[in-house]
């Protein structure tokens, strides 16, 4: 059999923190994410050839594709190189993990075509190196779903230690996406650095119980817990509507209502498709009249995560 020297793969969209579990949950959605094309090549080192529907930088060190796939390369050290093409479909800035899909994209398709040395939480290790460079920290909240698929808890960073969660089998996520851009990097600093330990109780206690609901199917309490009481106070001014939405999403039954990693995007979790399309119609019609462009995506939960395609 000929050797696989070219791959294509699909690198989708995540919404991390999940309300209440800013920097560890996140889930993977299905409908959108990017893809790419990485191929082998004689010459040593990483070049990203071709970069399809955004305005990123081609050079290696400053795209988040090409750092991960440098810091892989620097531990494998394979007696060849690669080549990148990108096919954005995730807007940067979009706060439903474009940067993720994009640092986790090159690792997982490098890591394929070389036979699979290394496992999940290692590539989400060297995504992470790319994902630093988008956002001025490093945090696998994003990646973590993109790479294993489903619900993830980032238990830890030093040591990476990532906890596959499991998916109600009705789940559906309604985003909106207006088309405003949020650097993370200054959604991250607008945050408190301290905060009331009653604050952390709650919080705590949401997220515990978020990720009960999870195990049990309990849809019930998965409502009571998608709450944000810490960051949410503070990005929701950066989105225009934030409050409106979020009410009237509820009233129209969604199990919950956040800020999708760090927004502009919106989630909402619902049980069934049929509610998730109801959200939706329901975000189309407070937004239209915002004066600000959006998308709108429906999308079960993806279990599988990135894959060749
Ligand atoms: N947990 C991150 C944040 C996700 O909310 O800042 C965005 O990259």
């Amino acid at each position: 059999m000929a050797e696989l020297n070219e791959i294509k793969i699909f690198a989708p969209a995540t919404v991390a923190n999940v309300s209440c579990g800013f920097d560890v949950l996140g889930f993977c959605l299905d409908t959108v994410g990017d893809e790419m094309i990485v191929r082998m090549s004689p010459e040593k080192g990483v070049r990203i050839t071709k970069i399809a529907g955004s305005d990123l930088p081609l050079e290696t060190h400053k795209n988040v594709a090409g750092v991960s796939a440098m810091a892989l390369l620097e531990t494998l050290n394979p007696n060849c190189g690669f080549e990148i093409e990108i096919y954005k479909n995730i807007k940067p800035g979009s706060g439903i993990g474009s940067s993720a899909a994009s640092a986790a994209g090159s690792v997982f398709a490098i890591n394929e075509l070389l036979g699979r040395p290394l496992n999940k939480t290692q590539l989400t290790a060297y995504a992470m190196k790319g994902e630093a460079l988008a956002s001025q920290c490093e945090h696998a909240d994003n990646i973590a779903p993109c790479i294993f698929g489903g619900f993830t808890l980032v238990k830890g960073v030093k040591p990476l230690e990532i906890l596959e969660l499991p998916t109600p089998s009705h789940l559906f996520a309604t985003i909106i996406h207006p088309q405003i851009e949020i650097k993370t990097s200054e959604a991250r600093a607008i945050l408190p650095k301290e905060i009331p330990l009653s604050n952390a109780i709650e919080q705590w206690a949401n997220v515990g119980s978020l990720v009960h609901a999870l195990h049990t199917s309990n849809y019930n309490l998965l409502s009571a817990s998608l709450k944000d009481i810490i960051v949410e106070p503070y990005r929701k001014q950066l989105i225009p509507e934030f409050d409106t939405l979020k009410s009237k999403t509820l009233e129209a039954g969604a199990l919950g209502v956040g800020i999708s990693g760090s927004g502009p995007s919106i989630f909402a979790l619902c049980n069934g498709e049929t509610l998730a399309d109801k959200v939706a119609e329901t975000m189309y019609s407070v937004y239209q009249k915002s004066g600000i462009d959006f998308n709108i995506h429906i999308s079960p939960i993806n279990k599988q995560g990135i894959k060749v395609i």
